[in-house]
């Protein structure tokens, strides 16, 4: 008698739109399609998703990371999760709940769930640990609602004027303000004005172009390499907003910047670590940073191996050309895979992880290998497919290496 009535409750899942950057990794991780968004916010549809944690890790800045235990006809819309500014207070359930729906804590989420017809397990092309030597990152010092200010102390193109691609190379200096960074995190970049609904622009993201010690070393301040928008990814024109604003700026304006975010894509911090870095255009940025880390400790003998895989369309639209080519061969063994430079056959990234195969699968063998993919979303697949190929040339099994560099945090991508 009066016995309470059973409540179906559910842990549902939320993003904070006040430290969410917009980044689309969720999005493009989650294995069910849980994730949406609009201009506003990335939400996720409580009749969707199913706990999986698959997008938590690669998040860089832990938005994703919110759960609210809730009634389960009570949960949030996707419609009303878009039209937040921040998070609802958490309401406190009646009591006392049945517990039979409600999923496990968070670490114990990954247990697949009950939506029905959804795989158990989800393995992403990546690490979502960084390597064991990779040394402590800070994140989210600064957020939306904490801004810090910048001042612009560079602006430099570093693409052949008379080409397509207007790439700039942007110093930002912060003065007094701790901004502790470590090669292979991005930042935030918050534009001024309103966007087409009249809120403010929400940050865009970008990776770090210099090492944890400054862009000049000893100095409080980091780079950013940043390409002018002009067309979507379909080629119809189209005006990026942040690109626009970051190319155009003069020295001495000033940028609201928030970060630092990411927490994987991190370097080996242990002597004698080789990288093997994969990139094409801006996606260069952290293997700048990378090598730049590499290149001032040359003197000391902890040096590993760098092996560089860069692709542009031709020498003039890839960024940094010139001091790239400056860099002494017995410190970085580049590769250039030009894909539309006059009189020469296309190359991709992939096709020349296939042709140094014999160097790339002894890197390969040596645990203290990392290696980082950044750049265009399509070249993933072509560049697992080559290092599939090359390993299983070697006769060794891919499936059992690819698990293995997953596991070590030893094979990290950031693609766009
Ligand atoms: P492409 O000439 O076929 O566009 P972008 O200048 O657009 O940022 O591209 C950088 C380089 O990446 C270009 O050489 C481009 O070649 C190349 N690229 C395009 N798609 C892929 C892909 N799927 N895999 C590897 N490289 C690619």
């Amino acid at each position: 008698m009066n016995a309470p009535l059973p409540v179906d409750v559910l842990r549902q899942h939320l993003i904070d739109p006040e430290i969410c950057i917009r980044c689309n990794t969720c999005e493009e991780t989650c294995p069910v399609d849980a994730i949406t968004h609009d201009s506003n916010n990335y939400v996720v549809d409580p009749d969707i998703c199913n706990g999986c944690m698959a997008c938590v890790p690669p998040c860089p800045t832990g938005s994703i990371d919110n759960w609210r235990l809730m009634v389960r006809s009570e949960a949030y819309s996707v419609q009303e999760q878009l039209g937040w500014e921040e998070l609802p207070k958490e309401k406190s359930l009646p009591t006392p709940a049945v517990e039979s729906d409600v999923l496990a804590p968070a670490a114990d989420a990954a247990l697949p769930a009950s939506a029905p017809g959804v795989a158990a397990t989800f393995t992403p092309a990546g690490a979502s640990v960084p390597p064991w030597s990779a040394a402590h990152p800070y994140v989210n010092l600064y957020t939306h609602k904490t801004p810090m200010t910048a001042n612009v102390v560079g602006n430099y193109r570093v693409t052949g004027a008379d080409t397509e691609s207007d790439i700039h190379h942007i110093v930002l200096d912060f003065g007094e303000l701790p901004f502790p960074v470590l090669e292979g995190q991005s930042i935030g970049i918050l534009p001024p004005g309103l966007d087409a609904q009249g809120r403010p622009h929400h940050a865009r993201q970008y990776s770090l172009a210099s090492p944890r010690d400054g862009e000049r070393a000893g100095y409080n301040n980091l780079s950013l390499t940043v390409k002018r928008v002009t067309e979507d990814h379909g080629g119809a024109a189209a005006h990026g907003v942040c690109s626009n604003y970051l190319c155009d700026l003069a020295k001495n304006d000033t940028v609201q910047v928030i970060g630092p975010f990411g927490h994987t894509f991190l370097m080996p911090n242990h002597p004698r670590a080789n990288l093997i870095m994969i990139c094409t255009g801006t996606g260069s940025a952290p293997m700048r940073a990378m090598t730049e880390r590499y290149r001032r400790r040359i003197d000391t003998g902890e040096n590993g191996k760098l092996m560089l895989f860069f692709g542009a369309r031709t020498e003039r639209e890839l960024p940094y050309f010139g001091p790239l080519m400056k860099l002494p061969r017995d410190f970085i063994d580049i590769n250039l895979a030009l894909s539309r430079e006059a009189g020469q056959p296309k190359r991709y990234v992939q096709d020349l992880i296939r042709d140094r195969a014999e160097q790339v699968c002894a890197l390969l063998a040596d645990r203290n290998t990392c290696i980082y993919v950044c750049g265009l979303k399509g070249m993933e697949v072509g560049v697992l497919d080559a290092l599939r190929d090359v390993t299983m040339q070697s006769g060794q099994d891919w499936s059992i290496l690819h698990d293995v560099l997953r596991r070590e945090g030893r094979l990290h991508f950031e693609t766009y």
